[in-house]
């Protein structure tokens, strides 16, 4: 049962309020976990109120950093749970270049973190010969994330379930061979936007839509509420790829058909 309510005073309610104001992000749309992970840092921090909580994190882009890096919001890796990856290669994104009859494909990864995910689907785009100039939709609502991901440059941990075909020819290495840059090739495929889920206007006609370990942060009705969205924001025949944790109980309430572990359609 998620009980958030340990945590309910005033002064923690306007904590949430002036967060929201400067950074976006809602807290209240969160589930438990996350109220944790924000008092375990206070403590860890040693801050005794939250006016100092929030001075400190509003008053310092490093301790922002740190302080939604300890949300772990942001953790994400290339190809992640990569059998879902390759049934979009091999089947979905096919299946929906014929049923389409063209290549401009409408891809958008929702909840994209640091870029390891839409650069995932840009590399399979390329694979699939999808026409570069329709970019990968990647959105997030984390402007830190967003600076890191137009960089384009990773750690070998984030890189481990890429093929080394996919490495050879779409990363380089830097000398030391620490790090792996996205080419030119790659990153002119997604287009990154700072977007709240939450609160903003959704784009639509979307092919391919990804939104995976996003809502397993977020309390029942925001998620009830965010699947509908995902749902008017495709194109008929369109699909949504959900996180493998994240199994949509009412799909077929919101018009979704099921379309494999994690991955609906609207007809
Ligand atoms: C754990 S990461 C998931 C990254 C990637 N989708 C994956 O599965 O590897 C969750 C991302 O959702 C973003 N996020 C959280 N709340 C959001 C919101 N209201 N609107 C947009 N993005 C949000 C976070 O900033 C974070 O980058």
């Amino acid at each position: 049962m998620e009980d958030t309510n340990v945590y309910s005073s005033p002064e923690y309610e306007e904590f949430k309020r002036k967060l929201c104001r400067i950074i976006g992000l809602d807290l209240n749309s969160y589930k438990a976990q996350i109220h944790r992970r924000v008092h375990m840092l206070k403590d860890r921090w040693n801050v005794k109120t939250y006016d100092e909580y929030f001075n400190m994190i509003s008053g310092d882009d490093k301790k922002l950093r740190e302080f939604l890096d300890h949300l772990t919001i942001n953790v994400s890796e290339f190809f992640r749970n990569d059998k879902q990856w390759w049934k979009l290669r091999d089947q979905i994104i096919p299946e929906l270049m014929h049923k389409r009859g063209h290549k401009r494909l409408k891809l958008w990864s929702a909840g994209c973190a640091t870029g390891e995910e839409p650069y995932s689907l840009a590399i399979l785009s390329a694979v699939c010969g999808l026409d570069a100039s329709v970019p990968v939709l990647a959105c997030d609502i984390d402007q830190g994330a967003l600076a890191i991901a137009q960089k384009g440059v990773y750690l070998k941990r984030q890189i481990i379930n890429a093929p080394p075909e996919y490495l050879n020819r779409y990363f380089t290495t830097s000398d030391n061979g620490e790090t792996y840059e996205v080419t030119p090739e790659i990153k002119r495929r997604v287009t990154f936007r700072r977007f709240n889920m939450i609160d903003d206007p959704f784009p639509s006609g979307f092919d391919l839509i990804l939104c995976r370990n996003v809502v397993i942060y977020f309390t029942m009705d925001t998620k009830a509420l965010l699947y509908q969205k995902f749902y008017n924001a495709l194109a008929s025949g369109g699909y949504l790829l959900v996180g493998s944790t994240e199994q949509i109980f009412e799909y077929k309430k919101l018009g979704f058909e099921n379309a494999g572990p994690f991955l609906y359609t609207r007809k």
